[in-house]
């Protein structure tokens, strides 16, 4: 078995060799969403009714067209965001009644990432991160996680960079070692493949893979790329409008030609390969006005 270096030290690391985890595993961090309802203005929802529980670790990819809600579901998650009604509940604890910080201890978020987010440097921009779980640290234990991290993704030569300076994958590496710093058992991101090449988005794919094999996180991401989610995540959280979720389950479960015409509104085919499903694209469902056929 590899050690976790070995999975994360760059992108021509092999997959790991077994697809499934082993789902007997109970996470030490149990995540349930109940009847959760949320709206960005008075009167109006966004994400409705939703029922989720996540209680083992394994990566889950949150999937589902444009608009639908998906960021809002892991702001909501993350407690960036504050339920209209309903409840989200870790360890049983209401996420209500959670400060910020103590969400914080068990959820690291990782937004969109884009080249303005941060101003600072590598090292300082991951310094960041500590501040909600390692507050009460010693400068030299913060210095020493965030140098840990940094050799896990292998960005310790960046440290002094500017993280404007650096390229889209370095930005996510960053971005995610930002996450990690704090520790988290429970690590969200939104969209961390987002304008990378084709090998950096299966690097960071793996990678989470990895993270949540080998430290029994759970780690929740949102992606566009079904294939990439069919191929590495363990579940795949469909939603669909308005704001629902449509299918949760094994992606040989929920990435089915008769969802992704449902919910996508495009035509498709779904092969199968090596155990999971591909998804091969057909014609668009919608006419020149945007309605669906
Ligand atoms: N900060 C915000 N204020 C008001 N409306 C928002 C805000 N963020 C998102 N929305 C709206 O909420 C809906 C869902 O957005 P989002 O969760 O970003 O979808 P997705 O991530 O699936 O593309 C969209 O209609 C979007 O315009
Ligand atoms: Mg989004």
């Amino acid at each position: 078995m590899a050690s976790i270096s070995e999975k994360l030290s760059g992108p021509e690391r092999p997959l790991p060799d077994e697809r499934k985890l082993d789902v007997d595993e109970i996470s030490d961090v149990v995540i349930e969403m109940k009847d959760v309802s949320f709206g960005y203005g008075i009167g109006e929802t966004v994400i409705r009714d939703i029922n989720l529980k996540i209680d083992r670790p394994g990566l889950y990819c949150v999937v589902g067209p444009n608009g639908v809600g998906k960021s809002t579901l892991i702001k909501c998650m993350s407690k960036i965001e504050n339920l209209s009604s309903g409840d989200i509940l870790i360890n049983g604890r209401s996420i209500r009644t959670m400060r910020h910080k103590d969400v914080a201890k068990f959820i690291g978020y990782v937004p969109v990432v884009s080249k303005d987010v941060f101003s600072m440097s590598v090292l300082e921009t991951i310094l960041i991160g500590c501040q909600n779980r390692r507050s009460g640290d010693s400068e030299e234990s913060k210095m020493k996680a965030v140098y840990k991290v940094m050799v896990l993704l292998n960005i310790q030569d960046l440290s002094e960079k500017l993280f404007s300076e650096l390229s889209a994958g370095q930005h996510q590496k960053v971005a995610i070692a930002r996450g990690l710093v704090q520790k988290p058992r429970v690590l969200i991101l939104d969209e961390p493949t987002a304008n990378l090449d084709v090998k950096y988005q299966v690097y960071v794919v793996e990678l989470l893979r990895a993270l949540a094999e080998s430290e029994g996180m759970i780690v929740i991401m949102i992606s566009h790329d079904l294939n990439l989610s069919a191929k590495y995540a363990h579940e795949v959280i469909m939603m669909s409008p308005p704001g629902v979720i449509y299918k949760v389950g094994p992606p040989e479960d929920v990435i089915t030609k008769e969802n992704i015409e449902t919910v996508y509104g495009v035509h498709c085919k779904v092969i199968e390969d090596d155990g999971a499903p591909v998804v091969i694209l057909g014609q668009s469902m919608m006419d020149e006005f945007g309605n669906i056929d």
